[in-house]
């Protein structure tokens, strides 16, 4: 399988797997054991140096760092939480258009239960529209809520600007960093983030956790019963051979990774455009991730594409991953201002570091073949 989806989850790197599966050999302990035994002092060990390596790599220190089972669940507990937590100071949040599903299902949850949403729209390239985010903002409004990067189009948003107007006011900002980081980098002292959700499997690290950075004194309430487990944010033994994979997926990343994926993602647009008539960037090239690339192929359906290239072993995803099991058009392209038509003529092309021009050769032959024989018998183009 040629693999081109790893914006819903990539590979592990063998070294991840590797270190976890010795660490799930050796220390099987649970890290709240350690006043009964060595064992789980040891895990407890490794747990916290886990946690200050990842913290540091932020800038930020290790008690900021929560574990989680997923970049899902970091954004429940960041928004939910912080929202239960702060229910006193007003219930107003304001998130984006364009959001993942884990962040309006959140959203939508805490609007059945008395908040008020505001979800402000995005331009053509998906840039957040920071004029209706300045006047969205209220005396009332605790929490802003938005992606970094978007996880379909891959649009970068404007971060400075973005803080520097909820900041301003005084309003706690969450950011989904789930498919964002390590691809763009950040300074999350300098931009004041209250709150930021990453997520390993996303850059060759294990799934099954999530990690949520919460500024030191920002209030949120846990989600879950039971044990007083991260900081008392999240009941339930911690995935720890994950958390493990996850500070190796860290250590591994290199931003040697970024260059190589720019090159091949611009190597593939330049074909596309070049040899395949009426494909349309969906995006932006400028102030975007290195490793997505979504476009529309007009007059065809995006999921016929994908269907015919799982046939000749490439795996592409139509709008989000996360929606490909139902046909409604990307909520993304919509807020964008494309029509549904070229909503459902969209493909995400999304890169990894183990990916290769020759492999960008093979899916762009059998694209054209593919393209040409639905075009032929498109409704939009007269069965032509
Ligand atoms: C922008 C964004 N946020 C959150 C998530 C959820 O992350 P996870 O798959 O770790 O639950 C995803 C996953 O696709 C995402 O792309």
């Amino acid at each position: 399988m040629i693999y081109f989806d790893n914006a819903s989850s990539t590979k592990p790197d063998p070294e991840v797997v590797k270190e976890m599966s010795d660490f799930a050999l050796e220390f099987y302990a649970i890290p709240s054991s350690i006043f009964s035994h060595s064992l789980g002092q040891a895990v407890q060990d490794k747990i916290q140096e886990a946690r200050d390596y990842i913290a540091n790599k932020l800038g930020v220190s290790g008690n900021e760092i929560v574990f989680t089972s997923s970049g899902t669940e970091s954004n429940n507990l960041a928004i939910k939480g912080f929202a239960y937590a702060n229910k006193n100071k007003g219930k107003h949040i304001v998130t984006s258009k364009i959001e993942h599903i884990s962040v309006t299902e959140s959203v939508k949850r805490l609007e059945r239960e008395g908040f008020e949403v505001t979800y402000v729209g995005v331009d053509k390239q998906g840039f957040i529209n920071l004029n209706e985010l300045k006047d969205s903002l209220r005396d009332d409004t605790i929490l802003v809520t938005v992606q970094l990067a978007n996880h379909e189009v891959g649009t970068i948003q404007n971060l400075k600007e973005i803080s520097k107007l909820v900041k301003e006011k005084g309003i706690a900002l969450h950011i989904d960093g789930a498919v964002a980081i390590p691809y763009t980098k950040l300074n999350l002292k300098e931009t004041g983030i209250d709150l930021l959700t990453i997520s390993p499997h996303k850059f060759y690290g294990p799934k099954g956790i999530g990690i949520l950075y919460v500024k030191s004194g920002t209030k949120i309430e846990k989600l879950l019963d039971g044990g007083f487990n991260e900081f008392n944010l999240r009941a339930g033994h911690e995935n720890t051979p994950a958390i493990i994979g996850a500070k190796k997926a860290f250590e591994l990343w290199d931003d040697s990774f970024v260059t190589h994926l720019r090159e091949i993602k611009i190597y593939l647009y330049e074909r596309l455009l070049k040899e395949i008539p009426d494909v349309e960037l969906n995006g932006t090239l400028d102030n975007s991730l290195p490793h997505i690339l979504n476009v529309t192929f007009k007059y065809i359906e995006g999921e016929s594409i994908a269907l015919r290239l799982d046939f000749e072993g490439v795996g592409v995803t139509t709008g989000s991953a996360c929606y490909s099991r139902n046909l409604q058009a990307s909520h993304v392209l919509l807020a964008m201002g494309k029509s549904h038509e070229d909503s459902h003529g969209s493909i995400r092309f999304s890169l990894s570091k183990y990916n290769t021009k020759e492999e960008i050769d093979y899916t762009i032959e059998k694209l054209k073949e593919i393209v040409d024989d639905l075009r032929r018998i498109s409704p939009l183009l007269g069965g032509k």
